[in-house]
């Protein structure tokens, strides 16, 4: 049976860096995937989380399992970190949480309940969107359909666009949106923009599933669940796929949660016994050391301060390689304007390089990039700044 299998095609962000880990080019940078890098091009483990996991070495947790929804005292920091700690949902308890395998986790959990439970099976995602979000959805038997999101000539939001788009879903369908960070454009809704996107949705009684996987990345923790709660204010049940991966730079420990916030207590204790049951006969129930670190920082006044700050410095270098970048392609490529690259948001930008230009800086200077041109600004160093402005103005000239 097997030997009939042809090989599947790699993926198109992770197969990259299976390739950049192969290419022998001691020059080869890789801003394929979106992990964080330092000055120095290395993905740093931060001090809180050092911390974190000394404090919980001296607690000797249990290895016995997690609830099947997860670490209680987690899914509490994660409703706070997502609606604010003061937010009504909290107290009304109408909000509430299962840890997941990353946010790739959540939404397929989040995929397989809209499936088996609600009554709209049809997904509406962003044209673009994050290139796993469709094999996501796929694999969960999802409808799928797009709406408008670029004006990529003009390296905008299409806000009309994606307004007239939500007027074509019917009741009951479920779109998904970027809670910030838009993946893989960087562009993101004003917060103006922000209130008539989370009106429309309500008004067309559609079913938001926000996928929030860079809280903190944008502008801050707070400005940048804007969106969401503006969706929560216009909107009665919300699902919200986030990830840790990013924010705590727990890549590898695989810490996420799909969270539900609606109008009533019992609506979502209802709605959390179904996620509970997808997650049984799925992976059973979450990995627990990478939650403890989330919640001993979240829990501890002295280490939260230390982890925003490391937040802070993250988000500063981003900004600060995204300005160097726009500076030195001035010099490399003078008829090209990247401005827009400042403004954008989050480890992404849209460069704007075609599927064929990315082919060649891969082939003549083993620089990897998604074929849709989207570069990872936090893969960028002081080191490697030149060889790549260097070999974009080359494919550009
Ligand atoms: C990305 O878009 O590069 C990240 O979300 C990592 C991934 O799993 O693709």
């Amino acid at each position: 049976m097997l030997s009939k299998l042809e090989p599947a095609p790699p993926d198109a962000i992770l197969g990259l860096t299976e390739a950049f880990l192969k290419d022998e080019n001691s020059k080869k940078i890789n801003l394929s995937v979106g992990v964080y890098k330092d000055e120095n091009g290395k993905t740093p483990t931060l001090n809180s989380v050092r911390a974190a996991e000394q404090q919980m070495l001296e607690s000797n947790h249990a290895k016995s399992y997690l609830p099947i929804s997860g670490l209680p005292s987690y899914g509490e920091c994660v409703i706070d970190l997502l609606m604010g700690s003061d937010h009504d949902a909290i107290a009304a308890q109408r909000a509430a949480t299962v840890q997941t395998p990353g946010g790739t986790g959540a939404l397929r959990v989040a995929g397989d309940f809209i499936k088996t439970r609600l009554p709209s099976d049809k997904i509406w995602m962003s044209d673009p969107t994050w290139a796993n979000h469709p094999n996501i959805f796929k694999a969960a038997g999802l409808e799928q359909a797009t709406y408008p999101y670029l004006d990529a000539p003009n390296n905008r939001i299409d806000i009309s666009g994606m307004l007239d788009g939500i007027q074509q879903m019917q009741p009951g369908d479920v779109i998904l949106l970027h809670g910030c960070c838009h993946n893989p454009s960087g562009i993101d809704p004003t917060p103006e923009q922000w209130e008539q996107i989370a009106q429309a949705v309500g008004e067309r009684k559609l079913l938001p599933l926000v996928d929030f996987a860079y809280q903190g990345f944008a502008d801050g923790l707070e400005h940048d669940a804007v969106g969401l709660r503006k969706i929560c204010e216009h909107v009665d049940e919300v699902l919200v796929a986030s990830s840790y991966s990013k924010n705590f730079g727990l890549y590898s420990e695989r810490v996420g949660a799909l969270s539900v916030i609606a109008n009533h207590k019992d609506v979502v204790d209802a709605a959390l016994s179904h996620l509970k049951a997808c997650v049984r006969c799925n992976y059973s129930n979450p990995p627990a050391h990478g939650a403890r670190i989330v919640q001993t920082i979240l829990g501890d006044p002295e280490l939260r301060r230390q982890w925003e700050d490391e937040l802070k410095d993250m988000r500063d270098r981003i900004n600060g390689m995204r300005n160097l970048f726009v500076d030195k392609m001035k010099d490399h490529a003078p008829n090209y304007n990247f401005d827009f690259i400042r403004e954008q948001r989050g480890m992404f930008s849209f460069s704007g390089l075609t599927k064929d230009q990315v082919q060649r800086l891969k082939k003549e200077n083993a620089i990897y990039i998604v074929g849709s041109g989207r570069i990872n600004v936090a893969g960028i160093t002081p080191d490697n700044v030149d060889d790549l402005c260097s070999a974009v103005g080359n494919v550009l000239n």
